[in-house]
């Protein structure tokens, strides 16, 4: 049966995974394109290159910049980074209760193997082992204590899951 994820219509969502586990994947077939708040998109945007880590800090700016202000307009709003470390997701959650939005955590939780096979597939990302292997335990460490980090809700979706994981948006 496919999973059913519910979503105030108003709502920041992090999209929880290491590299590879399919998080653009998933908002490109489930969100508009507007709605989805990249932080590779921005290193891309101040560097010409997604994968270019040298633009991080400017990229991380502009990143929050834009989910401040998409919140602050009411606009639905998607997070896609890999967001597996609390103080990564500490400054987006307070950004929502600042604006009022409920933050949504969805947790693509596919496994470390699989995730370094597909980077190693695209080929624009060497050496991803170690830094997917990182996240992977990041992740492993957020599970237990992520719901009482000011979620309203989290899902968490396995590896067989997420292809066909619907995203309903409740209210209005
Ligand atoms: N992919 C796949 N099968 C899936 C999902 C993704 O083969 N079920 C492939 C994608 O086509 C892509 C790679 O795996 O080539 C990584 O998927 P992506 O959605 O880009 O993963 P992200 O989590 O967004 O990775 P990153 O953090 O590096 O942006
Ligand atoms: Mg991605």
């Amino acid at each position: 049966m496919a999973r059913v994820v519910e979503v105030p219509s108003f709502a920041l969502v992090l999209l929880v995974g290491s590299a590879g586990s399919g998080k653009s994947t998933f908002a490109r077939d489930r969100f508009a394109s507007t709605e989805i708040v990249s932080s590779d998109h921005y290193r891309g945007v101040v560097r010409d290159d997604e994968t270019n880590m040298e633009g991080s800090a400017d990229a991380y700016e502009l990143f929050h910049l834009v989910v401040d202000k998409r919140l602050g307009a009411r606009r639905f709003t998607v997070v896609d980074a890999t967001n597996v470390r609390a103080r990564d997701r500490a400054p987006l959650l307070a950004k929502a209760s600042r604006h009022g939005a409920p933050a949504v955590a969805i947790v693509l939780d596919v496994d470390g193997a699989t995730c370094v096979a597909r980077n190693d597939a695209r080929g624009d990302r060497p050496n991803s082992r170690i830094y997917v292997l990182r996240q992977q335990e990041s992740l492993r460490a957020s599970l237990p204590t992520l719901a009482s980090e000011g979620f309203v809700a989290v899902h968490v979706l396995g590896a067989s899951d997420i292809a066909e994981a619907r995203v309903e948006r409740i209210g209005r």
